[in-house]
């Protein structure tokens, strides 16, 4: 078999990704005889087009025979270098080419200078996966936090609401009340404290996907205290709150602003303030955990949800 050729990912190639995607996750959970996931190719590439869109030089893969076999997906925000997806064809795995892809995403200096100039590497990967776990951490992106999915539907009135001295407001209220540079401002201040940098590309992108956005503040001062996403899919997050004790409430809010069609999915950091109430509520954890591999600690897990595993 020739050497795969690597090249950057066009918009064309998305689908392809895609095929890579679903033959590397499937075989993945037949060999350990785990349920596959159901299908979703067209949210799939959306979310490749989304990320490779906003970080061109990143987004990778690799051509065997004119066929694509393997790609990698990484985005730069600011000090942090996030290594979204990186998946190889069974049939070239264990091969070196997981290895070159990475090397390609990564940020241009390679490693050493990003970290040198006070920048992250970070990602999210499978805790039962020693390939990638391994292959990650020699450049320094060590297990740092387990992520878990969790889903379901609370039982009524199992989560303690909002307290009353909080207020929510809608991101296009705001917008349409003028105040949409302060919304901004407050979103920039809450992400530089919860991970680091700002992000709003990613803030644009998740309401373009129908994500709906709410800020929480305090009725009397009007002190920002946090903002979080719904999405009528059941998808909850990202979530920033000041102090982890408001997060139970902050969800409580959110979980009444849509109703989705099936049941609620939250990507919850283990150390989350979240946790508990979600699983006293009636909420379940699905499947095994994702590490958060990275350079150096870097977002507040205990007061933080994230919006995905491909993207904290
Ligand atoms: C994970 C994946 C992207 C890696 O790509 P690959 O082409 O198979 O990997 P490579 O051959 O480039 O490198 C793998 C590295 O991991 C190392 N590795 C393998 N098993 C390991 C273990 N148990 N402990 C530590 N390191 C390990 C290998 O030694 C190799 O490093 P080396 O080149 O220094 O020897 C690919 O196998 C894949 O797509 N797997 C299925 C899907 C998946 O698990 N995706 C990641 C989800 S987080």
């Amino acid at each position: 078999m020739p050497e795969p050729t690597l090249r950057p990912i066009g918009a064309d190639d998305l689908a392809a990704c895609t095929a890579v995607f679903y033959a590397a996750m499937e075989e993945l959970q037949d060999r350990r005889r785990e349920g596959r996931w159901p299908r979703n190719e067209g949210a799939l590439e959306r979310l490749f087009g989304r990320l490779a869109a906003s970080h061109p030089a990143g987004a990778w893969l690799a051509e065997s025979d004119g066929r694509t076999v393997a790609f990698g997906i990484a985005v730069e925000r600011e000090r942090l270098w996030f290594l979204a997806f990186l998946f190889v064809e069974p049939a070239f795995q264990a091969a070196g080419l997981g290895r070159r892809l990475l090397e390609r995403t990564f940020p241009s200096g390679g490693p050493d200078a990003w970290r040198a100039q006070g920048g992250v590497l970070a990602t999210c990967v499978e805790a039962i996966q020693p390939v990638s776990t391994g292959l990650y951490a020699r450049y320094g992106l060590v297990p740092q936090v387990p992520v878990h999915l969790v889903t379901g539907t609370p039982r009524p009135g199992a989560l303690a609401p909002l307290p009353d001295a909080l207020a929510a407001a809608a991101f296009e209220t705001l917008e349409a009340a003028g105040e949409g540079i302060v919304l901004a401002d407050a979103l920039d201040e809450l992400d530089l404290g919860a991970v680091g940098h700002r992000r709003p590309v990613d803030h644009r992108d998740d309401r373009d996907e129908g994500r709906r956005g709410w800020l929480y503040r305090h009725r009397r001062s009007g002190a920002v205290i946090g903002y979080g996403y719904a999405q009528p899919s059941g998808r909850l997050g990202p979530v920033v709150v000041r102090d982890g004790s408001m997060l139970e409430g902050v969800v409580a809010h959110l979980m009444t602003t849509v109703q989705p069609a099936g049941s609620w999915q939250l990507v919850v950091p283990g150390p989350s303030a979240a946790l508990p109430a979600l699983l006293r509520a009636g909420l379940r954890l699905d499947g095994s955990p994702a590490i958060l591999s990275a350079t150096e600690p870097m977002l507040a897990a205990e007061r933080y949800l994230m919006r995905s595993f491909a993207l904290p």
